[in-house]
């Protein structure tokens, strides 16, 4: 059986495929229609109180919604630990502050009972982070947030599609951050996009985006092979062809990693922030149309974890009716075991995240004190990411539960 792999593209599908390779033999398409206006288009029908604006990752767009804040230096931004450095890099980038909330175990989330002990005077703002795709305790914190005037800015990297309350999450705060990266609910390589919800915040939203640049067409011809050489790389995976093509490709620049060297000590690549090409927005649209088929099926899969996982080794996560499992987490004592009696197997599993703050290779820059989210901690310790995505079929499914429960 091939390999299954759950950050190699697990969400191309032939014809994402034959579009990236369309452009890549046709340039001159890219200027053909625009897929930019189609994407905001989509995107505000989905968030129809929201403005959209596209770019070239969700990091850019956040460190560039910040920076529209003009809040002053050392601001704090309150936000959980459990988390990708690309959301604390922008908030570094701004010359604020990362105040760090533990949380709960059930689901990776932010506990809202931690809020109150890290308010201070200084505190301008929560990111909320709906991880794994499972909603936040948004009742409580928006609460919170009413009350002490500050704002409410939802991560939605791990949760496009999904809803608390009968309305789509990244409908609740004053900007939404959304990601289209490889990894994500829908993918172009590189992609993301911020809404803004508060009218009031727009102006000056506004007048930075227009400022804003799109990267050259080196780094968008980067992302367009990303698709077909990972496509490759995969189908010849358990013939270790696949791992030489990607490290290959990746040595010779014609791929580009999902974090830059710079990022993991916390530093910004020059090409963030940025607007999103047109030939990606294009990728981009092509996924959100499948969006509703791609949760879906996260979903059962999801599902099917949940009954057939026996294992009592292995603690499974308290099911939410509204969570979309972009990722399905486990927890055990010793992950790292399973991860390479896995990989023996040919399942290349999860590791979101391994570190409060992932990757970094100086957790100090981070300005994250070790102790100061227990739980967070556990989860970094403990945690193993099943795969869900859109690709992976029911027998794989099978294979890998297979596979759990003979785990000793
Ligand atoms: C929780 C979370 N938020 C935000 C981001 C940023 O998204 P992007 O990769 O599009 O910059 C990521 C992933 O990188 C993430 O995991």
């Amino acid at each position: 059986m091939k390999t299954i792999h759950i950050s190699l593209s697990p969400n191309l599908e032939s014809d994402d495929l034959k579009l990236s390779i369309s452009k890549l033999i046709n340039p001159f398409i890219w200027k053909k229609t625009n897929y930019q206006n189609k994407l905001i288009q989509s995107l505000n029908q989905i968030f129809p109180t929201s403005q959209a604006f596209l770019f070239n990752s969700g990091r850019s767009g956040l460190q560039l919604a910040l920076q529209s804040l003009n809040l002053p230096k050392k601001s704090e931004i309150i936000t959980q630990a459990f988390t990708c450095s690309a959301v604390i890099n922008p908030i570094l980038a701004n010359q604020l502050k990362p105040v760090y909330a533990d949380i709960k175990l059930n689901s990776f989330n932010l506990n809202h009972l931690q809020l109150n002990k890290l308010l201070t005077p200084k505190t301008k703002a929560i990111i909320i982070q709906h991880t794994f795709g499972t909603p936040a305790n948004l009742r409580a914190i928006r609460s919170f947030v009413q009350k002490h005037n500050l704002l409410l800015i939802e991560d939605c990297a791990h949760s496009l599609g999904a809803h608390y309350q009968n309305k789509p999450l990244g409908s609740f705060g004053d900007i939404t951050l959304l990601s289209f990266g490889r990894d994500k609910i829908i993918s172009s390589v590189f992609g993301g996009a911020i809404l803004i919800n508060n009218p009031h915040l727009l102006p000056s939203f506004k007048k930075l985006y227009s400022k804003l640049k799109l990267p050259n067409h080196l780094w968008t011809t980067q992302q367009l092979l990303h698709p077909p050489l990972s496509y490759l790389a995969k189908k010849t995976y358990h013939l270790q062809i696949g791992k030489l093509i990607l490290l290959l490709s990746q040595k010779l620049k014609l791929i580009s990693r999902a974090i830059y060297p710079q990022e993991k000590i916390h530093q910004t690549p020059t090409v963030f922030p940025a607007k999103l090409p047109n030939p990606l927005a294009h990728l981009a649209l092509n996924q959100l149309n499948k969006l509703s088929t791609f949760n879906l099926h996260r979903q059962k899969i999801a599902l099917i974890y949940q009954k057939k996982i026996i294992n009592p080794k292995l603690k499974k996560p308290q099911l939410s009716k509204n969570s979309i499992y972009l990722r399905y987490n486990i927890l055990l004592s010793n992950p790292q075991n399973l991860f390479t009696y896995l990989k023996k197997n040919q399942i290349i599993a999860g590791d979101w995240y391994s570190q409060p703050i992932t990757p970094s290779n100086n957790l100090k820059l981070t300005l994250y004190t070790k102790g100061s989210c227990p739980n967070a901690e556990k989860a970094c310790q403990q945690n193993l990411n099943l795969p869900t995505h859109p690709t992976l079929s029911i027998k794989q499914v099978t294979k890998i539960i297979y596979l759990l429960n003979k785990f000793k």
